[in-house]
C-alpha cells in the first residue's frame, strides 16, 4: 500500500491530501462543507475561486481549470458531463490510487463541485482496468454518499442534482489521453481524435464534457473551503498550492509525497526521499514519467514549477521522479520505455509506429554492441521526427527520454559505439 508523507512542519505546511476512508471521518473533518457552501452562491463563483488559485490540471498538460470549466459553462447546448479520469497509466505513477483509497470522499466532493461550477448532472470516473480495489472503494463510496443525500436528486435539498457512475477503462496507456478515453467510453476502439473540437466543445457522446484528473479534482474542496487566494499561501505565484510526487528509484524511502511547489528536484530527492540509498550517487533522473526526460544530478537544482521546468525542457507531467544510482545503464532505460511506448502505440500514424520500431531497433543494437554512431544519428532524426509528427500525446512524448539522454549522456550511446567500431577493425583485419 501506498503511504503518503508530508511534512506538516512550518516551511511545508501541508495537508491537502489526507486519509478519510470514510465518510463519517471525512465529514467530522469538514468535509462536505464546501459543496454546502458553494450551492449557497452562484455557480460561476467556484469558476472564479478556482480561477483566482490559479489550479492548473494535474493530468500532465497543466491546464487553468478554471479556463476549462468556463468553456464547458459557455457552451450553449445543456447537456453536460463531466469524467474524472483515473486511467492513471503514466509508469511510476502512483498518486490517484492513493486518492481513490484513502480519501475517496474528498475526489466525490471535488467531482459535485465541479458539476455544480459547469451545469453538469452526470459524472463518471475512468479508473483504469488494473485497479479492481480502487474501483470496489470508489462504488461503495458513492453508495454512501447517495444514501447520505450528497450524491443523486436535490443534493442537501438545494435544488442541484447530480450522480456518479464507475466506467472500468480497458487496459490501455493510450485510454487516458481525453479523447481515446472518449471514444473508449463510447464503446468504441480507443484512439485519439482529432483536436479541435476539444472535448469541452464536443465531448461523450457530442455533448461538453469536463475532463479532469484525480488529483486536480480533490484540490477543489479545500480550495473552495478556504478560497483562492489561501491557495495562493502554498507554491509559488506561477505554480500556487502542492504536487503529489510518485518517487521511486534508488532513493532510501521511496514513497508518495505531498509538496508545496516552489521546492527543489534536490530536495524533493534529499529532504523527502532520504537521499541515495548506500552512500551511492545519483546518476540520472527521470522526471515526469515514461514521457518524461532523464536529467543529470546538475538539473536537480531546478524548482518544481512550470514556468522554470519549462524552461529547462523538464515536464513535470503527472509528478513521477524516479532516480538511479551510479550503476544504472542510460542506454537500458531508455530502451525500456521506448519498449512502452512500442507496445502502447496505436499504430495509426506513421511517426509513431515506425520511428518506436526504429528506435527499438537501434538501442537494442547499441546495448548488444552492434550498432555505430551513424545510427545514434538516425535515432536522434527518427525521434525528432516522431515528436514533431505523431498524431497525439503519445507520439509526441514518447521519444522525450530519448532525446534528453541524447544531449545529457551522449557519452554512453558514444561508448557503446566504440565496442561496434573496434568489432568492426578486428573483422577488417581479419579478412
Ligand atoms: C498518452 C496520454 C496518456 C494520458 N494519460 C493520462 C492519465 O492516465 N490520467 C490523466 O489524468 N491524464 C492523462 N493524460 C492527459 C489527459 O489527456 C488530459 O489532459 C487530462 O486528463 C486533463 O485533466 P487535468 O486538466 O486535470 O490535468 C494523458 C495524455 C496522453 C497524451
Ligand atoms: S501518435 Fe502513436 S498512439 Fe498517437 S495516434 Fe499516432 S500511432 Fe497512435
Amino acid at each position: 500500500m501506498t503511504v503518503l508523507h508530508n511534512k506538516n512542519d512550518s516551511i511545508f505546511r501541508l495537508s491537502l491530501f489526507q486519509e478519510f476512508p470514510t465518510l463519517m471521518h471525512y465529514q467530522s473533518f469538514g468535509g462536505y462543507e464546501a459543496l454546502g457552501k458553494a450551492m449557497n452562491e452562484c455557480p460561476t463563483k467556484v469558476i472564479d475561486t478556482l480561477t483566482t488559485a490559479g489550479l492548473r490540471g494535474r493530468g500532465g498538460a497543466a491546464f487553468s481549470t478554471g479556463l476549462k470549466m468556463q468553456m464547458v459553462l459557455n457552451n450553449t447546448e445543456q447537456e453536460r458531463y463531466i469524467i474524472c479520469n483515473a486511467d492513471e497509466g503514466e509508469p511510476g505513477t502512483f498518486k490517484d490510487r492513493f486518492i481513490m483509497t484513502h480519501n475517496p470522499f474528498q475526489l466525490l466532493e471535488g467531482m459535485s463541485l465541479a458539476a455544480y461550477a459547469v451545469g453538469a448532472a452526470k459524472g463518471f470516473i475512468y479508473i483504469r482496468h488494473e485497479y479492481p480495489e480502487e474501483q470496489d472503494i470508489m462504488r461503495h463510496s458513492i453508495a454512501a454518499a447517495r444514501a447520505a443525500g450528497l450524491l443523486g436528486e436535490n443534493i442537501l435539498g438545494k435544488g442541484f442534482s447530480f450522480d456518479v457512475e464507475i466506467f472500468s477503462g480497458a487496459g490501455s496507456y493510450l485510454c487516458g489521453e481525453e479523447t481515446a478515453l472518449l471514444s473508449s467510453m463510447e464503446g468504441k476502439k480507443g484512439r485519439p481524435r482529432v483536436k479541435p473540437p476539444y472535448p469541452t466543445q464536443c465531448g461523450l457522446w457530442g455533448k461538453p464534457t469536463l475532463i479532469n484528473n484525480v488529483e486536480t479534482l480533490a484540490n477543489i474542496p479545500m480550495i473552495i473551503s478556504r478560497g483562492g487566494d489561501w491557495y495562493r499561501t502554498l507554491g509559488t505565484p506561477d505554480s500556487p498550492g502542492t504536487k503529489l510526487i510518485s518517487l521511486s528509484g534508488d532513493v532510501v524511502e521511496r514513497g508518495l509525497y505531498e509538496v508545496p511547489f516552489g521546492i527543489t528536484f534536490r530536495q524533493i530527492i534529499d529532504e523527502y526521499g532520504g537521499g541515495i540509498k548506500d552512500g551511492r550517487s545519483i546518476k540520472a533522473v527521470n522526471i515526469g514519467g515514461a514521457s518524461g526526460v532523464v536529467v543529470p544530478p546538475w538539473e536537480l537544482d531546478c524548482t518544481l514549477e512550470y514556468h522554470s521546468c519549462n524552461e529547462r525542457g523538464i515536464t513535470i507531467g503527472s509528478g513521477a521522479v524516479f532516480v538511479m544510482d551510479e550503476r544504472r545503464s542510460i542506454l537500458a532505460n531508455v530502451h525500456n520505455r521506448v519498449e512502452f511506448f512500442l507496445h502502447e502505440s496505436c499504430g495509426k500514424c506513421t511517426p509513431c509506429r515506425e520511428g518506436l520500431r526504429q528506435a527499438g531497433r537501434i538501442i537494442h543494437n547499441l546495448l548488444a554492441g552492434k550498432a555505430s554512431m551513424d545510427d545514434v544519428e538516425n535515432l536522434e532524426r527518427y525521434t525528432r521526427a516522431m515528436q514533431n509528427a505523431a498524431f497525439c500525446g503519445l507520439g509526441q512524448a514518447a521519444g522525450n527520454s530519448l532525446i534528453s539522454s541524447l544531449h545529457y549522456f551522449r557519452s554512453e550511446y558514444e561508448a557503446a559505439c566504440v565496442v561496434y567500431d573496434q568489432h568492426c577493425k578486428r573483422e577488417e583485419i581479419t579478412a
